[in-house]
């Protein structure tokens, strides 16, 4: 066995395998919600949301595009960064809270969609961590050498379970989707560890009760407004903080290297005063934040997803670089994964 960190949790390089990400990829849909269009639905201000969230404006699907439609487009960008087929995939995951449906799976709607016959699909929820878990699970079918190729998708259409009249909440959100594309590349860059964590016990923090099988659709729970996520804001806003602390510096120990070293930290973008404590916990000077809350809002599961794409559009990440990857969510869910780009 040969690895390069003394702690086996770090994989990098294991046996030969790396399990490295060869293209990322992202889209979010054309219309633009800005705090004023907010202004005149609900008691809300611009100043109110930029001081409390640093959100500026979201994207909103059209009606007829759907959250597999976006996880597609996010996909096909991925994959031809990585120079991928659709014909060479052999798992397709998609972290969504938002599927175009309860059941299937949107993974396998996506399968179809791109053409990835030989493909085995799956949905993942673990809300907006979901890309993270997405990527643990996709490295350990690559390190575990059942598949050499996965496709990870975090992609959501939040604006389908947003009470439009619930100014707590309906400020904070955003649709869109990102992508990344994983390969057994011998001896290259990759993802050295992926933590994740999680605590059911307060899964009354951030959820949403209608739907499922406690509480199917009933005329009573439509008028009830129970299809709509709730969320109790200050004592999430308490959790993430620190589980989002907790997880990167778990990550950071595994794989023996001090936050100075990192080029670039891409935590989950729920909220800008979220991502201010958390880098100031961690020793991060500002200029290794990557954010993009303001243009987006919270996108769940595709917000670090965007965020990873829009770096690496951007310049703001090379080859070799050390990435931070740090996300939140419901259940409660959190994770954290450190990169070699
Ligand atoms: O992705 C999963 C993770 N999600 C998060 O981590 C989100 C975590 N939570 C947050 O980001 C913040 O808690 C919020 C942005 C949701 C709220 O910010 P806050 O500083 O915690 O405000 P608050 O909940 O303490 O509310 C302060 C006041 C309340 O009024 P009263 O009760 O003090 O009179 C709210 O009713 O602000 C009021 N308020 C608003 N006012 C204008 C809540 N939403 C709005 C709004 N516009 N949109």
């Amino acid at each position: 066995m040969s690895t390069k960190f003394k702690n086996p949790r770090a994989r990098f390089n294991f046996q030969g395998r790396t399990c490295s990400i060869t293209g990322v990829g992202s889209y979010v849909p054309a219309r633009i919600l800005t705090n004023a269009d907010l202004e005149k639905m609900v008691d809300t201000s611009d100043e109110w949301i930029t001081s409390r969230t640093g959100i500026k404006e979201r994207r909103v699907a059209a009606k007829n595009e759907f959250t597999s439609d976006m996880a597609v487009k996010a996909a096909q960008r991925a994959m031809k960064m990585a120079g991928v087929t659709a014909e060479q995939l052999d798992l397709v995951v998609v972290a969504t809270i938002t599927p175009d449906m309860p059941f299937p799976a949107t993974a396998c709607l996506v399968q179809q969609k791109l053409g990835a016959r030989r493909a085995a699909a799956f949905d993942l929820e673990a809300a907006c961590s979901g890309f993270i878990y997405g990527l643990e699970v996709g490295q350990q079918f690559i390190m575990s050498r059942t598949y050499d190729t996965v496709l990870v998708i975090g992609a959501e259409k939040l604006s389908s379970i947003v009470n439009w009249n619930d100014r707590n909440t309906c400020v904070l959100f955003g649709d869109g989707a990102g992508a990344a594309v994983l390969q057994n590349r011998p001896n290259a860059h990759g993802l050295l560890t992926a933590v994740m964590g999680a605590d059911g016990g307060k899964a009354n923090l951030l959820f949403m009760p209608g739907g499922g099988s406690r509480c199917p659709a009933t005329l009573e729970t439509v008028t009830g407004r129970l299809h709509y996520l709730q969320m109790e804001g200050r004592e999430t806003f308490k959790s993430a903080v620190q589980a989002m602390c907790t997880a990167a510096q778990e990550a950071l120990r595994r794989c023996e290297v001090d936050i100075s070293k990192i080029k670039c930290i891409i935590p989950h973008q729920a909220n800008r005063r979220i991502i201010d404590a958390v880098g100031e916990r961690l020793g991060a000077a500002p200029h290794q934040l990557f954010i993009n809350v303001n243009r987006y809002g919270n996108t769940s599961a595709a917000s670090v997803a965007i965020a990873l794409d829009e770096a690496v559009a951007s310049g703001k990440i090379h080859r070799g670089d050390l990435i931070l990857l740090i996300v939140f969510g419901a259940g409660l869910t959190w994770g954290a994964a450190v990169i070699e780009w």
